[in-house]
């Protein structure tokens, strides 16, 4: 199965709100279910998926460096920590597993070949990185590795355009989290709104329009059905170029999601 455009993220559903989440959006049309270790949810999303036809859903989940890699024995303990997610989530392969984040201590050259090897054995079907910036990308480049896909953060006020070209021109798809800024953005600026009016559209509906219409798959959380449904239906309308644009102005290079991160120094 294919990424699909629009996934549902999980950070922050945990127990049986998670469950009812993922089973109401599993309900309306949601395909693809991002998750990760630190998450802590994967039982909870097992419980939603179960009786459900396994090769219709896209499952996304990540590998958390320091917390499940023995630096001194990443060849044993990194298809442990995959082992464990397939275990908790009920599933015999991931269809993307990404190194959630990059670590000085966990050389990307060194992890993501363990990940290749998964894929070999049918374990995840694709492998893939998170938190990446060019840097990284370039140093498993040049070491002959190439990540399916890079899943960062990425809005109108992040509008990181260098990377979206890097990704794109060597065939890695770009995945955007935290699109709404986990809602702090559509509550700062106004303008998401005023576009929505023209097409009875939400400003969190411009924003997920604007991305996917750059090519960009999304994977909003939300845990109210409302905005389920509102993030899944933006496929009846789109921006103009205009409108595009006055959207791809408003960057500031501003993180929401913890921009003291050393990663983002590299
Ligand atoms: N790889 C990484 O390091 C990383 C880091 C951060 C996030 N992620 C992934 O990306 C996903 C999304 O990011 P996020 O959860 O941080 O934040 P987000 O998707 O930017 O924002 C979620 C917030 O927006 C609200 N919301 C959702 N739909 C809305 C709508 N249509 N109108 C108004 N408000 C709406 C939600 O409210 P309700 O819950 O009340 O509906 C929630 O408070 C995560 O869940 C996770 O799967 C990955």
């Amino acid at each position: 199965m294919e990424l699909p455009l629009v996934g549902l993220g999980t950070w922050e559903l945990r127990g049986d709100e998670c469950a009812e989440v993922v089973e109401t959006a599993i309900e309306l049309g949601y395909r693809h279910i991002d998750t990760a270790h630190v998450y802590q949810n994967h039982r909870q999303i097992k419980r939603a998926i179960e009786g459900f036809d396994r090769k219709q859903l896209y499952i996304t989940s990540k590998i958390a460096l320091e917390e499940q890699v023995d630096p001194k024995n990443p060849e044993k303990s990194v298809p442990k920590a995959c082992e464990s997610a397939l275990e908790e989530l009920g599933t015999d392969y991931l269809d993307l597993y990404l190194i959630h984040c990059p670590h000085p201590i966990f050389p990307l050259e060194k992890i993501f070949p363990l990940f290749e090897k998964l894929v070999d054995q049918g374990k995840i079907l694709k492998a893939g990185v998170s938190n990446c910036n060019i840097h990284y990308l370039e140093d498993l480049r040049k070491a002959g590795l190439k990540p399916f896909a890079n899943q960062v953060e990425f809005h109108p006020y992040l509008n990181q355009r260098e990377l979206l070209d890097y990704c794109n021109s060597h065939q890695i798809k770009l995945i955007s989290y935290r699109s709404f800024g986990k809602g702090k953005l559509l509550k700062e600026e106004p303008l998401f709104e005023t576009i929505g009016e023209k097409y009875h559209k939400t400003g969190a509906q411009v924003i997920l329009r604007w991305l996917i219409e750059k090519g960009i798959p999304v994977i909003p959380k939300a845990s109210s059905k409302n905005h389920l449904k509102e993030n899944l239906d933006i496929f009846d309308f789109s921006l103009t170029q205009v409108e595009m644009k006055k959207i791809e102005n408003l960057h500031v290079n501003k993180r929401f999601c913890r921009p003291e991160d050393p990663v983002h120094k590299y």
